[in-house]
């Protein structure tokens, strides 16, 4: 039973494969506080893991004086009040302004499966089980149910938390995070990924200090700037050795992931949406419920964290379209705005040519758009561009074998639409001030029904119109004027959560209306690439910076948490649009070739040499694409690192097949070959190297590694296969 309660000691035991998560009920009082997350430890006896006879630890102890207790005690979902003076994970306030709050033990059960949360993506699965602990403040009568789910095949919880008002007069929420972890600062490092527009997904790693630390967001989209993520690791740890702590949140609006090193040196890590801007009034007898935390355990690096959250999300968070995804043409780095029938049919052909399966419009097929000023939430083709419509196209494409896809950003508005000029009260304004516009555009209240009503209309009219088999849904711009015009001005603070939302209502029912399409969604890029948006689309476009060597990094930063087959990954024009960087063909297929292969280019205007190394670059695709997006990741080397060379590595979950993807960014001066350590082979068994028919043990492999030859060159890159004999 992954999930048990020891009456005796009052210890609350969770199992994952490989992890043990201990709890336990504390004093008279019935506190719960956090025992002990990490390695399996075995099930004697517990006791030596609770510190009851250290003061000030146990209240009683304390002869009924709390404050120092507060101080100090690990709570597992901590309040503001009693003298909790660190980072809370709730924050009240009732009518007469009193924000404190205690929380006691009121009573448990465990539930098997894993309940859905209302209105929010969640991790769902049939192998696991759900211990709800309920915790009441006797004083307001209102009450937490705190859910962990465990799996059995992957090492990983979920955890969240539902405020309910069982009292009898309103109650406002300040502050309503999901998870808290509580820890023994063992020498950590902390790791978060910050960046901006086309530079998502850095690795900062740094060693805990004392107070507060993190990141967050406030721009009503998880962000370009930080991920809603943290991991603790050993300052030791290395991406196979040592032991990793992660925290992802399901959400993607406004969050905070804080890491707080107390007086004791104890660390509390939270994760939840932000308190800032955040207020949430709960009328007797309404709820709450906070976004999920996934939580990671893993004694084997980083890598063991990055594999547990692979798994984790392929098997309990994506659905639909689990496997196949399909290599693509995407229009907008080949012609933008610029386009009419005739040339996305020539791109049609150039797909057609190498078998390419699909070919997306991106941007401007639609009302006035022939640049970013116009036309967003006028969804209706613009026939003077596209004679006969997408349904035209569509089947003019399908007769060539090629698949459409189409471009969207149904949560926008422009100023300049039928739309807004029908119903301006859509966008999201504050009243009396003048609209903030960003790319020229105003933000739709997507916390009203009658405007998801409105869009999802139309979005769903423009499917139906066609034979659409794509769409990739973006969002260009950060949150400013959260105001809406149907909540009362008590209720304004709830406005950026039930825009979040209102957003996930509308992509559920995108998704269970329409369940053959294929959904990419996309911020600007990677400004909105988290959990929650990848429990409606499988695949996420990772940045608008395709240039290989950035994409290296942006990359092993988005891996560090998400599966390759969640990363869009395309070979785009070069010099780069972005970065004005030159990089080989051959090396900008090869970086994309682990994540959702496409191209976003005209390959007419390719050199005849790139032209034949297309149907190469497809062929590695077909082959080694699943391996990379089903198998297991290892990072070999790190460009961001050793900036001269990147390695990535998967094998396939049956272990039969292995690839090693290697690009060399800069040659080095008099240097040695280099020896690329394999990992995740099967050590007796043995392998055999396609290219050159090599023969060895996967331990030959791992221990005698790949030696890649010291060629005196910029750029160069190799994909190795090794076969099991
Ligand atoms: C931003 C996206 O990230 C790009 O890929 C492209 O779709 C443009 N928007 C279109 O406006």
């Amino acid at each position: 039973m992954p999930i048990s309660y020891n009456e005796q000691l009052r210890v609350f035991r969770l199992d994952t494969p490989r992890t043990t998560y201990l709890m336990g009920l504390v004093g008279s009082e019935n506190f719960l506080g956090h025992i002990y997350y990490g390695p399996t430890v075995p099930d004697d006896n517990m006791g030596y893991l609770l510190r009851l006879e250290e003061r000030p630890f146990t209240p009683d102890a304390n002869a009924g004086e709390r404050a120092s207790f507060y101080d100090c005690f690990p709570f597992e979902y901590p309040a503001w009040g009693g003298g909790n003076f660190r980072q809370p994970c709730l924050r009240l306030r009732t009518a007469q302004g009193g924000p404190n709050c205690e929380l006691f033990y009121d009573g448990h059960r465990i539930i098997s499966g894993k309940p859905g949360l209302e209105g929010l993506p969640a991790a769902y699965g049939d192998n696991c089980a759900t211990l709800e602990i309920t915790l009441r403040d006797p004083v307001l009568d209102v009450k937490i149910r705190l859910l962990y789910t465990v799996f059995e095949d992957v090492d990983a919880i979920c955890r969240s938390a539902r405020i309910e008002n069982a009292g009898g007069e309103a109650v406002g929420l300040d502050a309503a995070l999901s998870a808290c972890l509580e820890l023994d600062n063992e020498d950590f490092d902390l790791i978060t990924l910050h960046g901006s527009w086309a530079r998502e997904q850095n690795m900062d790693r740094r060693p805990l200090a004392s107070g507060k630390q993190g990141a967050f967001s406030l721009r009503g989209i998880s962000s370009h700037q930080f991920h809603p993520f943290l991991a603790l690791c050993e300052h030791t740890a290395t991406q196979e050795r040592g032991v990793v702590y992660g925290m992802n949140l399901v959400y993607s609006g406004n969050f905070l992931a804080q890491a707080e090193v107390d007086q004791f040196n104890k660390v509390r890590a939270v994760l939840g949406i932000h308190p800032d801007g955040f207020s949430w009034k709960l009328e007797p007898g309404q709820s709450f419920q906070t976004p999920e935390t996934v939580l990671v355990c893993s004694d084997a690096g980083l890598g063991g964290m990055s594999r547990a959250y692979h798994d984790f999300f392929r098997e309990h968070l994506i659905r639909g379209q689990k496997k196949h995804r399909p290599s693509l043409l995407n229009s907008w780095e080949a012609c933008y705005f610029d386009f009419d029938h005739d040339k996305l049919l020539q791109l049609g052909r150039e797909a057609a040519r190498y078998g390419i399966e699909l070919l997306v419009v991106d941007d401007g097929w639609f009302g006035k758009r022939d640049d970013e000023t116009t036309s967003l939430g006028d969804w209706q083709v613009n026939e003077k561009k596209l004679p006969g419509g997408l349904k035209r196209l569509g089947e003019e494409l399908a007769a060539m074998g090629v698949k459409l896809g189409i471009w969207m950003e149904p949560e926008m508005i422009s100023p300049d639409s039928d739309l807004y000029r029908a119903h301006p009260d859509y966008a999201m304004t504050i009243p009396g001030r003048t609209p903030t516009q960003a790319r020229s555009q105003l933000v739709l209240d997507l916390t009203r029904k009658e405007v998801r009503d409105c869009i999802y209309d139309q979005i769903s009219a423009v499917l139906r119109s066609a034979p659409i088999r794509y769409l990739k849904w973006d969002m260009n711009r950060p949150l400013i004027d959260v105001y809406s015009s149907a909540l009362p001005p008590d209720r304004q603070g709830e406005a950026a959560h039930r825009y979040v939302l209102g957003l996930y209502e509308l992509q559920g029912r995108l998704v269970d209306d329409f369940p053959d399409l294929l959904l990419e969604n996309c911020c600007s890029g990677g400004g909105r690439f988290d959990a929650g948006m990848l429990y409606y689309s499988p695949q996420i476009w990772t940045s608008d910076n395709a240039e290989a060597v950035d994409r290296l990094v942006i990359q092993e930063g988005t891996s560090l948490i998400y599966p390759l087959s969640a990363m869009g990954a395309h070979v785009a024009a070069c010099p780069s649009h972005v970065n004005g960087r030159i990089t080989p063909f051959e090396v900008r297929g090869r970086v994309s070739l682990p994540g959702c292969f496409g191209y976003e280019l005209d390959i007419d205007k390719l050199s005849p040499e790139e032209q034949t190394l297309i149907p190469e670059q497809l062929e590695e695709y077909r082959q080694y694409g699943p391996v990379f997006r089903e198998g297991d990741c290892y990072r070999l080397a790190s460009y961001r690192e050793n900036h001269t060379y990147d390695a990535i590595m998967a094998v396939s979950k049956d272990k039969k097949t292995a690839v090693v993807s290697f690009v060399q960014v800069r040659s080095r001066a008099y240097r040695r070959s280099l020896r690329l350590k394999l990992t995740g082979l099967e050590e007796t068994a043995l392998y055999r190297r396609k290219d050159t028919d090599e023969v060895r043990s996967g331990a030959g492999w791992m221990w005698g590694g790949l030696l890649m030859e010291a060629v005196q060159s910029d750029y160069l890159t190799a994909l190795t296969v090794l076969e099991r004999v």
